[in-house]
């Protein structure tokens, strides 16, 4: 079934583990996802950015996802992963998203709040949740000093702010995780991130959370998260499968026969994750 964000992350929060929220680009990836979902009784969060936009197209994502939300037998909710835009929040709400993300990140303070408060006045008319980032994410090394992770992770004060003012559902912290592979092992920063939800007492969400250790993880739940976005793990599991059946056999060329496998790879993959999260059977 087809649900909102909030309602999904609001059973983790009250229960204590965190939603897995994938990010797909095509069918086969979408398939594995609700597979995975379905046979561990998890709740799944299915994410596009808007580099999946562009590739597929919203029109054939939107079918594609809504059909396979509807027919699950866990709730699934759609969500726009880093939409840097109104338009493109109002886009993916206009298609049938659930839930919206409105990265303004990269913006000053002030100017992260309007676009934010612009996006939950909009999207919460249509029922629809928000999620916003506070913080810097990505490029960040194991030694960072005090001073550097300062300015680059969430200020706890400046989140209590952010929220306030902009009537967000839920909030992604910068803690020292990253998008995409790691040189070596994150070190997250799970003070900041114990103070933060202490204080707001709502979904926090952590980013980037490919290749960080699983004793992080599960401190970070114990601490609050309750959405973890994966992407690049869910990559690897696809692309390595595919290579390991062209490597084994160069005559192959039908597609099934090496997009099945990868499909098969990548739900086992989510079936780690959601283990891993707290989230089997929650549904
Ligand atoms: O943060 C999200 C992704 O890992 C980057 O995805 O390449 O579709 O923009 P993208
Ligand atoms: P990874 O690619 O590092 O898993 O990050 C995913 C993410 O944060 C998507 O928003
Ligand atoms: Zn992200």
């Amino acid at each position: 079934m087809l649900v909102t964000g909030k309602e999904i992350l609001m059973h983790a929060d009250k229960n204590g583990y965190a939603v897995g929220a994938f990010n797909v680009v095509n069918m086969e990836m979408t398939q594995a996802i609700v597979a995975a979902a379905e046979e561990e009784k998890a709740p799944v969060i299915i994410q596009t950015t808007e580099g999946a936009l562009k590739y597929a197209g919203i029109e054939y994502l939107a079918a594609m996802i809504k059909l396979a939300a509807k027919k699950a037998s866990v709730p699934v909710a759609l969500h726009l992963d880093h939409g840097t835009s109104f338009k493109t929040a109002m886009n993916c709400i206009r298609n049938g998203w659930t839930s919206v993300m409105i990265d303004g990140s990269h913006f000053p303070f002030e100017e992260n709040v309007a676009v934010t408060k612009q996006v939950v006045d909009a999207a919460h008319s249509c029922g629809v949740s928000v999620e916003a980032e506070l913080g810097r994410l990505g490029g960040i090394e194991d030694n960072i000093s005090v001073s550097e992770k300062d300015a680059l992770f969430t200020d706890p004060q400046e989140a209590h702010d952010f929220v306030e003012q902009t009537g967000v559902d839920s909030l992604a912290i910068a803690i020292g995780t990253a998008h995409g592979k790691y040189k070596g092992v994150p070190k997250l920063d799970l003070d900041r991130l114990k103070t933060i939800k202490n204080d707001l007492k709502m979904p926090i969400v952590l980013h980037g959370a490919s290749g960080v250790a699983y004793d992080d993880i599960t401190k970070a739940i114990g601490l609050g998260v309750n959405k973890i976005n994966i992407d690049t793990d869910l990559r690897v599991a696809y692309t390595d499968k595919v290579r390991e059946i062209l490597g084994n056999d160069p005559d192959v060329f039908d597609l099934r026969k090496i997009c099945g496998p990868a499909r098969d790879n990548v739900k086992a993959a989510v079936i780690e994750k959601l283990r891993l999260f707290g989230a089997s059977g929650k549904a």
